[in-house]
């Protein structure tokens, strides 16, 4: 007999009726907030409850956690889950993910490798997206935190591919390339310094409308060569961040394969515009074309955080690039050790949460129709925004809205300097009355609001509600 075989009582419940009752509060709970979302903008968090996430780890019941998350955690949010929240590009979260999460947290799924369900759930998620972004049957893709890390994997196998040797020894004194349209995002900058290919071997091109300049990228394509350095990567954009344009992709495609260049789409967001109505839609055409594309689920699917993906076409280069299998993650023919390919094999993370089964719940609970009218919708009220912002005389957009997102300033009337002054008090005071969040960022010099419109509970009357209360403010009110 074993002594002492259950003293600790260990750590799952002791009383599993106690501990449902329990679970079922805070599920309630959260219930609640969901359906009440609009009551339940951004606050701040006020210091005694800052105070109170001290942890003093003493052991508390269930029920003691459930009442201590339902008053310190749920309304402490960041305020995505808003309908009039349109700060940065953050997406708005979906009931499904009540759902999905509850069995996630049960399963606990190592997705590193192994043979068991959420591996292979992984693989039709990936198999979903990539037939929706039009790449090559075979394409290859693993699940990540988000574009930042799909874009580090996307381009460590886009040099691997030009430099086969570098993971043992290093890129010594070759110099590597990239090229993107100004305006990139900033994952693609981090990406290239995380690297060590460093951010001044970037070349910024120069954008005529909204897109890069491909006259002016073979130019400097040209006189990189001609000065020894060695051109790897082409980034293009599917949704900039600052203005949500996109690059002529089919363009790059081309431009691409003529120069031996690897194809990366950031498609953070703007790549989903492939579930979407005309003239949406066809905004991201060509994107199938690329080596690599990264994107998230977590912004555009409205899949809770987080959430990316990086698409890659060839799958041995990306295993090339990645893959590792000291004798402690040897595959076997049978058993829990089989199931290859593993997801280590792809990526930076050797283990790895459940991503596939929010996805997978929200594509098949709503369907591909819901969310691309979504999306579409999204795309209708960033031009609901325009037409309001046109319709204030002071008011003046930045550039004309191409997708989902709206930049403005308002007040035009004033100077440069007093605009941004103004501009990012308004930010600042919608966020902290609860009224609207925009975000901002700066157009030829000038802070103006920013609204990138990844919200799903977003309708035009909150649109108009948010213009309104920024009209009131900017004269004053
Ligand atoms: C165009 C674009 N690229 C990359 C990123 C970075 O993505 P993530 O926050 O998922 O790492 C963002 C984030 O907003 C983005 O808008």
């Amino acid at each position: 007999m074993v002594e002492n075989d259950s003293d600790s009582g260990g750590l799952d419940p002791v009383d599993w009726e106690e501990f449902r009752a329990d679970a079922r509060r805070m599920l309630e709970a959260s219930i609640d907030q969901l359906q009440q979302v609009a009551e339940h903008p951004w606050q701040q968090v006020p210091e005694t409850v800052k105070a109170g996430y001290g942890v003093q780890a003493l052991g508390q019941s269930a029920a003691d956690m459930v009442t201590r998350i339902t008053q310190d955690v749920l309304p402490y949010h960041g305020g995505n889950i808003h309908p009039k929240f349109w700060g940065w590009v953050q997406g708005s979260g979906l009931a499904s993910d009540l759902i999905a999460g509850m069995a996630a947290a049960v399963i606990n799924a190592n997705t590193g490798g192994r043979d068991h369900g959420a591996n292979y759930m992984e693989r039709a998620v990936i198999d979903w997206t990539r037939q929706k972004m039009g790449m090559p049957e075979g394409s290859n893709g693993v699940l990540v935190s988000g574009t930042s890390q799909a874009t580090v994997i996307a381009f460590q196998a886009a040099r691997v591919r030009v430099l086969p040797e570098l993971r043992k020894t290093g890129q010594g004194a070759v110099r590597l390339t990239a090229y993107a349209g100004a305006g990139i995002h900033n994952a693609t900058i981090k990406a290239l310094e995380l690297l060590g290919i460093g951010a001044n071997n970037l070349r910024l091109v120069p954008l005529v409308e909204g897109q890069m300049d491909l006259a002016a990228l073979r130019r400097q394509l040209a006189a990189d060569r001609a000065a020894g350095a060695l051109p790897f990567l082409l980034v293009g954009m599917a949704g900039s961040v600052d203005l949500g344009t996109y690059d002529d992709l089919n363009g790059l495609a081309d431009l691409a394969k003529d120069e031996d260049l690897w194809l990366h789409v950031d498609g953070a967001f703007g790549a989903w515009t492939r579930i979407a109505e005309e003239p949406w839609r066809s905004l991201s055409d060509g994107i199938g074309r690329a080596h690599s594309i990264a994107l998230d689920f977590h912004k555009w699917m409205y899949v809770g955080y987080d959430c990316g993906l990086v698409l890659i076409a060839d799958e041995v280069a990306h295993r090339a690039a990645f893959a590792a299998r000291p004798s402690y993650l040897e595959a076997a023919e049978r058993g829990l050790a089989g199931g290859d390919p593993w997801f280590c094999d792809y990526g930076i993370d050797l283990s790895r949460g459940n991503r596939a089964l929010k996805i997978w719940t929200a594509l098949e609970m709503y369907g591909e129709a819901a969310l691309g009218a979504a999306i579409t919708d999204n795309c209708r009220l960033a031009g609901v925004m325009a037409q309001a912002v046109e319709a204030r005389p002071d008011m003046r957009l930045a550039a004309p809205v191409v997708s989902n997102v709206c930049v403005f300033t308002a007040r035009d009337d004033l100077a440069p300097e007093a605009q941004s002054v103004l501009n990012s008090e308004i930010a600042q005071s919608l966020q902290e009355s609860g009224e609207a969040v925009f975000s901002t960022t700066r157009v030829r010099g000038v802070v103006m609001l920013r609204a990138a419109i990844t919200n799903h509970r977003s309708r035009a009357s909150d649109i108009q509600a948010g213009i309104a209360a920024v009209a009131r403010l900017a004269q004053g009110g």
